[in-house]
């Protein structure tokens, strides 16, 4: 059963919420410590990786009460300094995500990647169960959710099954508010570029190199949930894209990198599958990680898996491919090539 009351401070008028009435009394019920304890704090889950950490620090700066969950308290000091309550607790450990999520107003939500687990349906769908449970069990009002362009599909996504079934799955619980951001596709994904480019000098994967992808960098996916959990104004289940700053190809990622780092020839090259698929394990993906990486590929090769959203200001991001290559591939680039 979720706990049957709220302490967001505008549901306290009548206008905002009619059934709020109860509510009210119920917080003014409640010890002024538990109030102000509860009234401005955010879980954050995966808060040491890309987008997490972005969430975080945005909140942090605004001066809201964070507790940033991850696995490894010594990742989690960078935060703790800046004023986040760091807490320890797995993905998939539903009971330590109820206790981190306790209190809360509202949550960020994430299935923290794992490539190297053996079966990684298997481990999204242990993660989306203790995600689903604590939010229910916590009573948490708020969520917003990293999903990805092509989680309204129920296969053929790779690891966008797990997240069509995250968002399932937290639709399932009444009462708590979700938005997912549907994401596109990181500009992140292509630092490994930076190995491929120094062994074979040109960039290559499995993608089409005409394929537009709405591709997007992970600290304007950080910013943009840390303005939804701030503002929190949305009701029952809502999905929202971000394509990023415009659509690009890889081709025009080769094109881009090689301007960046003085190799103005830099070409894309499209790989077969079944020459990749060595290439991901040795890179640290399990055989599971490595063939719905390639199953998606698939999916957005073939246009099954894309954006449903017209390309609006809403869904449109900053940071643009020039932009992510000169601030994080090229310091990755010239980083590896010094140290080899
Ligand atoms: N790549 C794409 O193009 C794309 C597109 C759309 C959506 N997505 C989705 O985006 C998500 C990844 O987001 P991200 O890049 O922000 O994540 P990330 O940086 O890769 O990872 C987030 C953090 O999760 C923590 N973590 C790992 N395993 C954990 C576990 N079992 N329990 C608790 N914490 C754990 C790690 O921190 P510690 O090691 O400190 O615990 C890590 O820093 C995935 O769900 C992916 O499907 C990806």
């Amino acid at each position: 059963m979720r706990p049957n009351y709220t302490t967001r401070p505008f549901f306290h008028t009548p206008q905002c919420n009619p059934g709020g009435r109860a509510e009210s009394i119920r917080v003014r019920e409640k010890p002024a410590e538990a109030i102000r304890l509860e009234e401005f704090m955010y879980v954050v889950i995966g808060a040491t990786g890309n987008t997490g950490r972005v969430v975080a620090e945005k909140l942090l700066a605004k001066g809201e009460k964070v507790r940033a969950v991850g696995r490894d308290a010594k990742r989690l000091e960078l935060l703790k300094q800046k004023g986040a309550e760091a807490f320890l607790a797995d993905a998939t450990d539903a009971g330590a995500l109820t206790k981190a999520f306790s209190g809360a107003k509202a949550v960020y939500a994430m299935i923290p990647p794992n490539i190297s687990a053996p079966n990684v349906r298997d481990y999204q769908e242990r993660v989306n169960d203790a995600l689903a449970a604590a939010i229910e069990k916590s009573g948490v009002q708020y969520a917003v959710v990293l999903s990805s362009i092509g989680a309204d599909k129920p296969d053929k996504t790779g690891p966008v099954v797990g997240l069509h079934n995250l968002e399932n799955k937290i639709g399932a619980v009444g009462g708590v508010n979700a938005l997912y951001l549907r994401a596109g596709y990181f500009m992140e994904n292509t630092l490994p570029q930076v190995g491929v480019i120094q062994s074979f000098g040109n960039v290559a994967g499995p993608l089409r190199p005409d394929l537009p992808l709405a591709m997007i960098a992970t600290r304007d996916i950080g910013a943009a949930a840390a303005e939804a959990l701030l503002k929190a104004d949305f009701q029952g289940k809502r999905t929202r894209e971000l394509q990023g700053a415009r659509d690009v190809t890889y081709a025009e990622v080769a094109k881009t990198i090689g301007a960046a780092i003085g190799k103005p020839g830099l070409a894309y090259v499209q790989l077969p599958a079944a020459q990749l698929k060595p290439a991901l394990t040795k890179m640290g993906m399990s055989s599971s990680m490595a063939d719905l990486l390639l199953e998606m590929s698939e999916s957005l090769n073939s246009g099954y898996m894309k954006p449903l959203e017209p390309r609006s200001p809403q869904n449109t991001t900053p940071t643009t491919l020039e932009t992510f290559v000169a601030e994080y591939f090229v310091p990755a680039f010239r980083g590896k090539a010094a140290r080899a």
